[in-house]
């Protein structure tokens, strides 16, 4: 079993205060023993400075929720993936289901957001995801593919081997309803399917699941091969939460140690 990937995704959450707390919390926990787990925050660009010098010199890592797909310019209100990584940031979300449709971003956009990514020296968390209504049509599987294929596209193999995939079904992301690890582990498998065909060493790339994980759901789904981590949202805002999410992760044997961060 792949070493697990814990990443948190703030959303637009924090304070100065509460992020303070929070990020300490985490910070602590994994310079205790037992961190056989790679963990991150994704964090409101405003915020990565105070990640940054919170974290700097622990064994968590740190992020952000977008970029935008463009070098520089005038794109007023924008964050470059360039401005990210000044910040020793490591990871970037690209194609959240919410950015999708609250931002109108295409499968285009998000290929070219993570294309940005890479070339700044991020790695992009590339989010894919039915709604439930592609799932009731049983179009999981072509949706998801269509989605991983179309960042495919637009970067190299090389570029590809160093990309995390989050597979997050829209209908299980802040419902409290998340899918069942045999919904999980059989689009993972699709998505695992994709890798494989477009190239042979894209094999070991890691797939995480999102939505609704907690405390009480995370060891089911993260004991899978072909689950190799969680993006977690609102269980990441909250330090128990998140910190026993991490515990599930360390605790499951893990015989790789592929490190990101
Ligand atoms: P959730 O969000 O854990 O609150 O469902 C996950 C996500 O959107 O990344």
């Amino acid at each position: 079993m792949q070493r697990k990937l814990i990443l948190g995704n703030w959303k637009m959450h924090g304070s100065t205060e509460s992020n303070a707390a929070l990020l300490a919390a985490i910070r602590e926990r994994m310079s205790r023993e037992n961190t056989n787990v790679d963990v991150g925050v994704c964090v409101p660009a405003i915020f990565v400075e105070q990640a940054r010098s919170a974290l700097q010199g622990s064994a968590v890592a740190w992020g952000v929720q977008d970029v935008s797909a463009h070098v520089q310019g005038a794109f007023t209100g924008e964050i470059s993936a360039a401005m990210v990584a000044g910040f020793q940031a490591t990871f970037a979300i690209v194609g959240h289901s919410e950015r999708r449709a609250n931002h109108g971003e295409t499968a285009l956009v998000v290929g070219e957001k993570a294309r940005q990514a890479l070339v700044a020296g991020l790695v992009p968390v590339v989010c894919v995801g039915e709604t439930l209504a592609e799932r009731e049509a049983g179009a999981t599987d072509a949706v998801v593919r269509a989605q991983l294929a179309a960042v495919l596209e637009a970067i190299s193999v090389d570029d590809a081997k160093k990309i995390v995939i989050a597979y997050e079904p829209v209908w299980a992301i802040g419902t409290g309803r998340s899918a069942s690890v045999d919904e999980a582990q059989a689009t993972h498998a699709g998505l695992r399917s994709v890798l494989r065909e477009y190239d042979a060493g894209l094999d070991k790339l890691r797939i995480l699941y999102g939505g609704s994980i907690k405390p009480d759901n995370a060891s089911a789904l993260l004991d899978c091969d072909g689950i190799d981590g969680g993006l977690i949202g609102g269980a990441s805002l909250k330090s128990a939460d998140f910190i026993s999410i991490i515990e599930a992760a360390a605790s499951l044997h893990a015989d790789d140690s592929l490190h990101v961060g």
